[in-house]
Formats: C-alpha cells, sequence, structure tokens
C-alpha cells in the first residue's frame, strides 16, 4: 500500500517571472491585467521586466506609473534576438508575454522560450490574424467580413505571426451598427480576462503541447 509518509515533499509551486513585450501604439491595457492579477494573488507569476522599443511608447509610461522594471531595446540594429535574450536572462524570465507586441518575435527567442510565451490577439484565430493584422485593421476586417461574432485569442507564440496553439478564446457578438471601436471596446475586456487565464494554465503546468494542439490538463489532475 502507498505510504504518504514516505512520498517525496511536493516542489512548491514556482511563480512566472514574466517579461511582458509592449508596442509603440498599445496603451498597455492587457500589460495592467495581468500585473493586477499578479499583484491580487489570482495569478502566480512576477512581471520582472517590461520591454519596449521606445522610450516614449504610452505602455513603457504606464509600466513605470506602475513601478514596473522597463528597457527599452531597439529593434532596428542586427543584434536585436541577441539583445532581447540578455534582457531576459540578466532577469531571470521564465516566461514572455506580448501585450500589444507587434512584430514576429526573433526565432532565437522563440526557441529559447518554446511553449513559453503568450499573444494575446484581438479576434478568433486563425480568422483575421497575421502580418498586418492588428488593431483596427483587425476590427475593420471582421466587420467587412460581415462575421456574426469576433473575439479574441491568447496564444503560445511559434515562429511566425498569430500561428501557435491556442490556450484560450473569448467570444462576443458583432452588433448591427458596430464600428471598429465600438466593436474593439466590447472585445477589450475579454481579451483581459483570456490573457490571464492562459497565464494561469501556464503558471499552473496545465499545459502540454503535442503538434499544433496545446492539450490543457483540467485543474484537479495537476500533480506538484
Ligand atoms: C490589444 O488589442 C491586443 O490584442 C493586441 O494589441 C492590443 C494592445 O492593447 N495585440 P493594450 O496595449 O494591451 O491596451
Amino acid at each position: 500500500m502507498f505510504d504518504l509518509a514516505e512520498a517525496s515533499p511536493l516542489p512548491a509551486p514556482t511563480p512566472l517571472r514574466l517579461a511582458v513585450l509592449v508596442g509603440t501604439r498599445g496603451r498597455g491595457s492587457n500589460m495592467m491585467a495581468v500585473h493586477a492579477a499578479s499583484q491580487d494573488g489570482r495569478l502566480a507569476a512576477h512581471i520582472a521586466l517590461v520591454v519596449g522599443s521606445k522610450a516614449d511608447a504610452p505602455a513603457l509610461i504606464r509600466a513605470q506609473e506602475a513601478g514596473l522594471q522597463t528597457v527599452v531595446v531597439d529593434p532596428k540594429p542586427g543584434d536585436y534576438a541577441e539583445q532581447l535574450l540578455a534582457c531576459c536572462t540578466g532577469a531571470s524570465v521564465t516566461a514572455i508575454a506580448l501585450a500589444g507586441f507587434l512584430r514576429r518575435l526573433p526565432a532565437p527567442i522563440v526557441s529559447a522560450y518554446r511553449h513559453r510565451i503568450v499573444n494575446i490577439h484581438p479576434a478568433l484565430l486563425p480568422a483575421f490574424g497575421g502580418k498586418g493584422m492588428y488593431g483596427h485593421h483587425v476590427h475593420e476586417a471582421v466587420l467587412a467580413y460581415g462575421a456574426k461574432v469576433s473575439g479574441c485569442t491568447a496564444h503560445l507564440v511559434d515562429e511566425d505571426y498569430d500561428t501557435g496553439p491556442v490556450l484560450v478564446q473569448k467570444v462576443v457578438p458583432v452588433e448591427e451598427g458596430d464600428t471598429p471601436d465600438t466593436l474593439a471596446a466590447r472585445i477589450l475586456p475579454r481579451e483581459h480576462e483570456a490573457f490571464v487565464e492562459a497565464l494561469q494554465l501556464l503558471a499552473a503546468g496545465r499545459v502540454t503541447v503535442r503538434g499544433r494542439i496545446a492539450h490543457l490538463t483540467p485543474h484537479s489532475s495537476v500533480v506538484r
């Protein structure tokens, strides 16, 4: 019979040490949703670093105002990947969250943090994703197509735009008379939820990737 007294002590779950990568246009609302969740105990994570590409990016300023550690890495030089990787390893980062980061992440970063990078996209992938599909372009395309639902997708990041395994999706209705702005405003709160939920899955060790599928272990069956 299995003797509990002989079982090894369970390792303590380790909170994620996150680097949040922001873009030049974003407001930083997804970053702040992650920060709030990590502060109030819903998410076992600590934002170790916020990385932006321009010092005056609104999201980076918001991060500084929230007391988060920030760094600017210029994406133009040829050693962008090395610099980014050095920042992440220097801050002992264990996972990366893309919150309004619009570039393709350099392959060495994807490879170093394989299945540990989460992006939030404001549509139901694989529709309305890919290069150039960001911000209002996404919502314009959804409305021009006549889709009756839209939403958001939190997914793991691979070497291409918006193609990695899906973790969480949320659906909202597209309503008659919607504009890109009204649709974006309906989706944004769902993005915050989906992004935090996806990171919670990662933090809880509930994600196993086989091929392009992210399999999610039910909460109760996680063995630590
Ligand atoms: C969000 O719509 C996100 O889906 C996309 O960029 C936007 C960033 O918004 N990737 P915010 O800066 O998080 O408010």
